[in-house]
């Protein structure tokens, strides 16, 4: 994903043990059997506030303890138990025929595309989305289609007027044929901004209009549908195919899963092989996914509310600080303050007055880590490894940074006249 792309070196483990910000790793031993060999994995060192991203999530005890009996076969040779488990509740979740485990978001849109998509033809996708910014091209490397991109606006959307317009001729054989339409629900750029169904349903039906599906890039759809109090069905209902992952903010270590029709499915399948990702026990993996789909207090669905109230809580506090700024573009339009109620989901993107590398090395040395997004923004997402009471600390440490920064940028001006 983009915001990893200049990711901040390992953290040295002696860097920051002493220093105001960094907190005891929740000591990891309950999911242990209780045999003497048993070793806690994780034996109290000082850990950092990590708000990089929701992929930095480490597994619950009770994904791992899952794992540890999951009941496994070879999913290449269609046996393994857990996988079809994972794979038929997610698509019921989301009320389609069938789903399909796959390594990564990634990986679930590239074969999605393949499932969808023939050679020589065109997808209509936001210009700064995950998979026309983030995928390596694989639409073009891997599927060998082209891509027609719309730019989004500050809400996620792109304007319904434009999608109808980018829709090429089919009798003019100079033009590549418009083979799919996608949206990216949250839609990161734009700060997460969730995507309605309303809006879903009015792309879903200019997409099958003209004959197309609508593929949706939910990387973080439950976090769409928990901020907007609907279900998943509902969310998912219009769209044709949907990926989402369960390695952001449900937890889990690894993987996403890819949802729609069972004849697409059966295509996407072979995608995956092709790319290499047919996996063998991989009930192992999907063990977490059913704890993170499931209901009760192991869950991870709902408690997504949770990251995006201490997200909101942040942007508030940071909108308070001298130095922080709006993330300008589609992040936050206005300029000025950051505006809080840009936070709808958890991600919160802003800029900060001076220089963006000293703040960020700032943070780390206070054991608070977030990273570069694009257009010279910061993001900070949060996530399960990240409480309520972690917010005043990170504020606390903001504010020692950007004091810090300002008191070496008058000291620079004072030399300099
Ligand atoms: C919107 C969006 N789509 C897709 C992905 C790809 O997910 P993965 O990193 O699992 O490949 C990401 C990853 O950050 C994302 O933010």
């Amino acid at each position: 994903m983009v915001a990893n792309r200049r990711r901040p070196g390992p953290l040295r483990p002696d860097v920051g043990r002493f220093v105001h910000g960094f907190r005891p790793a929740r000591p990891r031993t309950s999911w242990v059997p209780a045999t003497e060999a048993a070793q806690p994995v994780d034996s109290g060192a000082m850990r950092p506030i990590d708000l990089r991203s929701d992929t930095v999530t480490r597994p619950t005890d009770a994904m791992r303890r899952a794992m540890a009996v999951a009941e496994v076969g070879d999913d290449v040779l269609g046996d393994d138990p857990t996988v079809i488990e994972l794979e038929e509740r997610a698509a019921d979740l989301l009320g389609k025929e069938a789903g399909l485990f796959v390594t990564s978001g990634t990986q679930g849109n590239l074969v999605a595309q393949l499932g969808h998509l023939a050679r020589g033809q065109e997808t209509i996708a936001a210009s700064e989305s995950h998979m026309i910014v983030d995928e390596a091209a694989g639409h073009a490397v891997i599927v060998g289609t082209s891509i027609r991109a719309l730019r989004e606006r500050p809400d996620g959307t792109l304007d319904p007027a434009e999608i109808i317009d980018a829709f090429r001729d089919p009798s003019d054989p100079h033009e590549p044929i418009t083979g799919l339409v996608t949206l990216e629900n949250t839609h990161a750029h734009s700060m997460g901004q969730p995507l309605s169904v309303e809006y879903t349903a009015t792309v879903a039906a200019i997409a099958h209009e003209r004959g197309v599906p609508l593929h949706i890039d939910g990387a973080r759809f439950f976090n769409a549908v928990v901020a907007q109090g609907v279900t998943a069905r509902d969310l998912a209902g219009p769209a044709d195919s949907v990926t989402f992952c369960l390695s952001k903010g449900l937890g889990c270590p690894v993987g996403s899963i890819l949802v729609g029709p069972k004849d697409f499915i059966w295509r996407a399948r072979r995608g995956r092989k092709l790319v290499g990702g047919g996996l063998r026990q991989v009930g192992i993996l999907a063990a977490a996914g059913l704890v993170a789909l499931g209901e009760g207090p192991d869950g991870m669905i709902e408690r997504l509310a949770d990251d995006h109230r201490n997200a909101r809580q942040l942007a508030e506090g940071l909108a308070d600080l001298d130095g922080i700024e709006s993330a300008g573009g589609i992040a936050q339009p206005t300029p000025g303050r950051l505006d809080p109620t840009r936070v709808r989901t958890n991600f919160v993107l802003f800029k900060v007055r001076g220089e963006r590398a000293a703040f960020l090395a700032g943070l780390k040395a206070r054991g608070i880590l977030m990273v570069e997004y694009p257009h010279g923004a910061i993001r900070a997402a949060t996530h399960h490894d990240v409480s309520a009471a972690d917010i005043p600390t990170i504020l606390g440490a903001t504010r020692d940074v950007l004091d810090e920064m300002a008191g070496r940028t008058s000291l620079a001006a004072g030399a300099r006249s």
